[in-house]
């Protein structure tokens, strides 16, 4: 019997599809192997967003050749972004290669391996078509986190920002049927499942390719998703402002299990980036929704991300995204030196903001980011909040859960409660990346 061991790198939908290929190799009676060292299949999850990944790919490719050479991997294969964007390429240059996966391909993952065994040649497999649906494979509640999991609701973008590589490597839009989407929950929850977080690169165009006849919104499938018995607590990742309607802000009027968390990407302060990155949106009507947002859930977490330096961005541009982050005081935000992803569109601008520069915009922006963080983190000193146990805390004096909020909560115990247990902590103290606290219940 063969062992696998899967590397993943980037976002939360690798980890997601991860998941999935474990779960199907288990099925197919492969086993899971400590680490890449003692495994016989490898398969390397790869993506591409903002680093030039690829050739860590190769390097990490180049390294187990050898291995393979003498035998002691017995099938190499590679999935994600990198996979899809290199294709046959990455046969050419690493003929040692068994299996190059997309994205629409990971669901068929052993009967290709076993494929790739028998035939001895290598495959590829990266078509992506429009027409393609997630198939429903009941996830294994073994496997994983046992208290909060991931549901993929639908797979691409439409969107096209200029920097952005997502349209290419994972194609066009498709929604989940919801009837399948509702049967994961439930099977998840009725397994003991309290936390599932909604997953697709723009969830609140869920449904938009659709015909009306089959159209259900996202707000629609928040509310029969909320409805699941004994489902704690629902989120959801990522969000488009643009797509961010009426309806989905009157949502967290409504859910008590809804959490209190926005994710909500801006990428640049300056209405003329924003026009450039072909976001189809300006800052005051960002800013509307935050508001909305704000209105609906006065408790709401607000966090982001924000690139730097992208082609054009003139010092103007970049205090305009420092001025943002004083206007909506986010909880916290992910931030990116720009760099070029072709064939993004982007790749055809001039890149013309030096490095140095780029880099000293991004220090000033996080510095400052870093700051509101923890006067928004001293916000909550004092106060009582539902904490959700995750496990041990990371220094193993006592337990460490999330807020619906999404703060990681550290707090004192004599014994370490079940993973997704309940709980209410008083907050103490504020730091950084984390709260301090003391179980009141
Ligand atoms: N350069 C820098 N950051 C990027 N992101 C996506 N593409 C690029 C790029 N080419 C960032 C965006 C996005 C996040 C997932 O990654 O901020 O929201
Ligand atoms: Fe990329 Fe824009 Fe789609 Fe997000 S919405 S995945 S940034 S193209």
């Amino acid at each position: 019997m063969y062992s696998f061991y899967i590397e993943t790198f980037g976002c939360q939908m690798n980890e997601k599809d991860s998941e999935i290929m474990e779960q199907l190799m288990r099925k197919n009676n492969y086993l899971p192997a400590e680490d890449m060292k003692t495994a016989d299949i490898i398969i390397i999850n790869t993506c591409s967003i903002r680093a030039k990944a690829e050739q860590k790919v190769y390097s990490l490719l180049g390294s187990l050749r050898c291995r393979k050479k003498e035998n002691s991997i017995f099938l190499i294969a590679v999935a994600g972004c990198v996979a899809q964007q290199e294709g046959r390429k990455m046969i050419s240059r690493m003929p040692h290669v068994d299996l190059v996966i997309g994205p629409q391909s990971i669901y068929n993952l052993p009967d290709l391996l076993s494929k790739a065994e028998k035939s001895k040649k290598s495959i590829v497999e990266t078509g992506l078509s429009p027409d393609f649906n997630i198939p429903l494979i009941l996830p294994d509640p073994g496997n994983g986190a046992g208290h909060k999991r991931f549901v993929n609701i639908m797979q691409g973008c439409n969107n096209f920002c200029t920097y952005c590589i997502v349209p290419y490597t994972r194609g066009r839009e498709s929604s989940r049927e919801v009837g399948d989407i509702l049967a994961e929950v439930r099977h998840l929850v009725d397994h003991g499942v309290k936390e599932v977080t909604l997953l697709g690169q723009n969830v609140n165009s869920y449904g938009n390719d659709r015909s009306a006849d089959r159209h259900t919104s996202f707000p629609e499938l928040l509310r029969q998703v909320a409805k699941v018995k004994g489902l704690k607590r629902l989120r959801f990742t990522t969000s488009h402002p643009k797509d961010l309607s009426p309806a989905l802000i009157g949502c967290f009027r409504e859910f008590d299990n809804l959490c209190p968390h926005f994710h909500l990407p801006v990428q640049s302060g300056s209405n003329a980036v924003l026009k450039r990155m072909n976001r189809k949106y300006t800052i005051e009507a960002y800013l509307e929704k935050v508001a909305g947002l704000r209105e609906a859930q006065p408790d709401i977490a607000l966090t982001t991300d924000l690139i730097v330096g992208f082609p054009g961005e003139t010092e103007k541009d970049f205090l305009a995204t420092m001025e943002l982050l004083e206007t909506v005081r986010y909880h916290s935000a992910f931030s990116f030196m720009y760099s070029s992803r072709p064939p993004a569109l982007s790749c055809r601008y001039n890149d013309n903001v030096e490095k140095e520069e780029k880099s000293r915009r991004l220090n000033l922006l996080q510095r400052r980011q870093k700051e509101i963080t923890l006067e928004r983190n001293k916000e909550y000193v004092g106060r009582t909040m539902e904490v959700m146990v995750e496990g041990p805390s990371r220094n193993r004096e006592g337990a460490s859960g999330r807020t619906g909020s999404n703060h990681i909560v550290n707090f004192p115990c004599s014994q370490v409660p079940g993973p997704g247990k309940m709980l209410q902590v008083k907050i103490t103290r504020a730091c950084f990346n984390t709260l301090q606290g003391q179980i009141i219940s």
